[in-house]
């Protein structure tokens, strides 16, 4: 039996591919091992998004390849995101890569794996295939409890510094029958929590079925269990979807809606597609329909042309919205896209600022926002253990973690009622107040 080992990096998205990857070569043959060491094939699912993901990771294929001085005939294989913008580049930057597979032609992999077995030298694999590979196999495992389902692939925006509808291609929406029955299976295997993912939910739509409806669909499955989805984009957030969205059941308080910047002027330049006033309204009409919303972001600093009033209006933005937490980027020019033909005038020191503040007003904000639940009482899933201090660990459906002492009866994926008597700064403390 060959032995596999698997490498992920980037958005879920990835790893969900990464874990059809793994049924796929389970499915023929090959078994899963823990280190790269222990394999015959070990195969790196790449992300493309900002250009320090492209340079760890060929750090990374360097280091990986090595391994052939103790094992010659393991084999190394490329795929995803990196592989489909790079192509056969990728084996000039490290010669002794077996195989590269693109983000849009995953289903390759085998038959390139059966190739290399029958000593041949395969092509690089970046044409688009129309079938996908087959969806992860639910595991049952206490680490699994959280189950993650991909509703649409690639990407028909053209944000000006975005790699994805490069690497992911136009948009493809899974059948929303084949959806749910992945959902109904992760909840019969015991998933407590599952999100849909995209790089754009809100563009789902097949069979007549939009997200709206989707998400009904989904959260109609009969259990005790959560439903999230990421990432959603502003501009498909109109307030009659929104207050549709609310209406599912099982639905987590919680909504990632990625701004990247407050300033009107560069939302233009990044053509996103939406004005900061709707993008506002979105949020409001959300927080109206859903009590108890946490909302996160995503910011770039930086991006060219970003004046230090552009910033200001950032900064501005952040504390009018009180984001739950975000996360930010310093902005990193794809070559391909609009952006990256622009002067990327923001210095590194510059950008290095930005981002320092930006995530200083975070910490304040983060520490403000959960200084609220202080007091209340949250319905938590139980998650795990914290070996260091044997405390319990838990997550609100608002996606904020709870540190709590151990109690009998502590089981993850167990949903429990927690007194919130503390935060500090991300994380919340508190303790069981009922088990159910
Ligand atoms: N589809 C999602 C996000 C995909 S990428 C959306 O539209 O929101 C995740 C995040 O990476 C983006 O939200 C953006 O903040 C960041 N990002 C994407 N390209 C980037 C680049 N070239 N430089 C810096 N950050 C980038
Ligand atoms: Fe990239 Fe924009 Fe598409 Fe998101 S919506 S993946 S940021 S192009
Ligand atoms: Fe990265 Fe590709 Fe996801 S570029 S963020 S792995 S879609």
């Amino acid at each position: 039996m060959k032995r596999f080992y698997l490498e992920s990096y980037g958005c879920q998205m990835n790893v969900y591919d990464t874990q059809g990857l793994e049924r796929q070569l389970e499915d023929h043959g090959y078994e899963r091992v823990a280190a790269p060491e222990d394999a015959d094939v070990v195969l790196v699912n790449t992300c493309s998004v900002r250009e320090h993901a492209e340079e760890r990771t060929l750090n990374r294929l360097a280091v990986l390849t090595r391994l052939k001085a103790k094992n010659p005939a393991l084999k190394v294989g490329v795929c995803g995101c990196m592989a489909q913008r790079m192509g056969g580049e990728i084996k000039k930057r490290v010669p002794r890569v077996d195989l590269v597979v693109g983000a849009q032609a995953l289903p390759a992999v085998l038959p390139a794996l059966a190739a290399l077995d029958r000593g041949e030298s395969p092509t690089p694999v970046v044409e688009p295939l129309d079938h996908f590979l087959p969806p992860p196999r639910p595991r049952l495992d206490a680490k699994n409890l959280k189950g993650f389902v991909t509703i649409i692939r690639g990407c028909n925006k053209a944000c000006a510094y975005c790699i994805v509808p490069t690497t992911r291609g136009p948009e493809i929406s899974r059948h929303p029958d084949d959806v749910v029955l992945e959902v109904q299976e992760l909840v019969l295997r015991g998933a407590k929590e599952i999100t849909l993912l995209g790089q754009n939910v809100n563009s789902y739509t097949s069979a007549g079925v939009d997200f709206p409806e989707l998400l009904r669909r989904c959260g109609a499955v009969r259990g005790e269990w959560r439903l999230r989805f990421t990432t959603s984009h502003p501009r498909d957030m109109r307030p009659d979807v929104v207050r549709r969205m609310a209406e599912a059941e099982r639905l987590a308080p919680w909504l990632h809606l990625p701004v990247q910047s407050g300033s009107r002027r560069l939302l233009r330049a990044m053509n996103r597609d939406y004005t900061l006033e709707q993008y506002l309204e979105a949020v409001d009409v959300a927080r109206e329909a859903i009590p108890d919303l946490s909302v996160t972001t995503d910011l770039i600093v930086g991006f060219p042309g970003e004046t230090p009033e552009d910033f200001a209006e950032t900064l501005a933005l952040v504390e009018r919205v009180r984001y739950d937490t975000f996360y930010a980027f310093k902005y990193s020019p794809r070559s391909g896209t609009a952006a990256a033909r622009r002067e990327d005038d923001v210095s590194p020191e510059e950008k290095q600022r930005r981002l320092a503040l930006l995530l200083d007003v975070q910490r304040r904000l983060s520490h403000e926002v959960n200084q609220a639940w202080v007091g209340r009482t949250a319905r938590v899933l139980l998650e795990g253990k914290d070996e260091k201090r044997g405390n319990g660990l838990a997550r609100t459906g608002q996606n904020k973690i709870v540190v709590l002492p151990m109690f009998d009866g502590f089981k993850p994926g167990r949903f429990v009622d927690v007194a919130i008597e503390r935060a500090e700064g991300q994380t919340l403390h508190g303790r069981l107040v009922e088990a159910s």
